[in-house]
């Protein structure tokens, strides 16, 4: 089979292109990514030289590109991971937001359609369903809650996954859904909470939590997202959306301190900094639907996976590194300064 992975080049793209290639060595992957200030090919070193591998630098709105690309690689099954992903930003600019993730989704989903494409997965956030009461515990998102989105980046990925349903009732394209909770791992760029609070750590810088700390996230290690989605795209039914989370609620604040501990910095390096527009209190998946249907279940416990993600990051000091070095110094100027 021949497997077209879209934003390969970024967090979860890249670890599901590993995770493919080493579970499943008779497939071709076929990276799509445009580059943009997340995608890094430094990540994808190691498998550039494999002859099932190929890279492919291109817009996911470049239709004539997209459509020549279909016709060259006759693709089994497209896999869309490409997307603007940081909340912050598209509280910043959402155009771009509404550009990659609604028409570039439309854009491969034509092209699914013209050449026959078997199957077409959207990569999707439980943040379509926006947010749960802290003082709740019994509510979790079902695939039946109702979207209701808080963010431009939730709203264009929602409005993805109304599309993504639509082409399917309307033109049959066999498309599947997923909405994964937070993921953590590595690669992970260092925008995101996890990633730059150990990079902030690791240089005694101070570590920025929003507003208290209370806000909930339902965290999991990427490579189980990643065996949820090669299960979807293998044995889910089409026009299903499968939620995918591990039951791993945690308050912002404890993340960080665990950080600290872990990395044996002091807690006082923790600022309480103006909260984010619109903050999203806590997300909560209820995953029975995937577990039932396709015998999925989370394989790494947060205590190991943090503690994986935290060596990771040790030991990768220069892909981190390099990141932070360059332009992402403006973005955390502009996003952190006088905060
Ligand atoms: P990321 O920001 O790390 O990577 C995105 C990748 O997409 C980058 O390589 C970037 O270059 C590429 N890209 C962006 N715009 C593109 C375009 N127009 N054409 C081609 N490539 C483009 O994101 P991530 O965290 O790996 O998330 C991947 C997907 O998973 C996204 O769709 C996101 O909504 C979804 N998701 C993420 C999480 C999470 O916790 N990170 C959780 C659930 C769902
Ligand atoms: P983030 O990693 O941006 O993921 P998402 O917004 O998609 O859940 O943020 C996770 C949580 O951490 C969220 O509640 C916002 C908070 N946060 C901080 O407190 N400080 C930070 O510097 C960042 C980036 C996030």
């Amino acid at each position: 089979m021949t497997i077209i992975v879209t934003g390969g080049a970024g967090f979860i793209g890249s670890n599901f292109i590993f995770f493919e290639l080493d579970r499943h060595p008779e497939d071709r992957i076929v990276c799509l990514d445009k580059l943009t200030y997340a995608g890094n090919l430094s990540t994808l070193r190691d498998v550039m030289d494999r002859p099932n591998f190929r890279f492919i630098k291109m817009d996911i709105c470049d239709r004539e590109g997209v459509f020549r690309l279909f016709e060259e690689e006759k693709p089994d099954i497209v896999v869309n991971f490409a997307a603007e992903s940081h909340v912050d930003r598209s509280i910043e600019d959402p155009g771009v937001f509404l550009q990659t993730n609604i028409m570039g989704t439309a854009t491969l989903m034509d092209a699914c359609r013209k050449y026959g494409v078997g199957r077409f997965h959207q990569v999707s956030t439980d943040e379509v369903y926006g947010d749960l009461p802290l003082d709740r515990p019994d509510l979790m998102f079902t695939e039946e809650t109702p979207i209701h989105t808080s963010s431009p980046y939730s709203s264009s990925k929602a409005a993805a996954d109304l599309l993504a349903l639509a082409y399917h009732r309307t033109y049959g394209l066999p498309v599947t859904i997923s909405r994964c909770s937070n993921n953590y791992g590595p690669y992970h760029f260092p925008e995101k909470l996890i990633p730059l609070m150990i990079a902030n750590a690791l240089n005694d810088k101070p570590l920025p939590v929003y507003g208290t700390g209370e806000n909930v996230r339902d965290w999991l290690y990427v490579e189980d997202h990643c065996r949820a989605i090669d299960l979807i795209i293998r044995k889910g039914r089409v026009g299903e959306v499968y939620n995918v989370g591990g039951h791993n609620e945690m308050r912002n604040i404890d993340i960080v301190k665990l950080i600290c501990h872990a990395l044996g910095k002091p807690e006082s390096l923790i600022t309480f900094v103006t909260d984010r527009k619109g903050h999203d209190m806590r997300y909560a998946i209820d995953p029975t639907k995937i577990h039932s249907e396709l015998g999925w279940l989370p394989e790494t416990k947060f205590a190991d996976g943090i503690q994986k993600t935290i060596d990771w990051y040790l030991t990768h000091r220069d892909w981190w590194e390099e990141i932070i070095s360059g332009e992402y110094q403006n973005y955390y100027e502009k996003m952190y300064a006088n905060r």
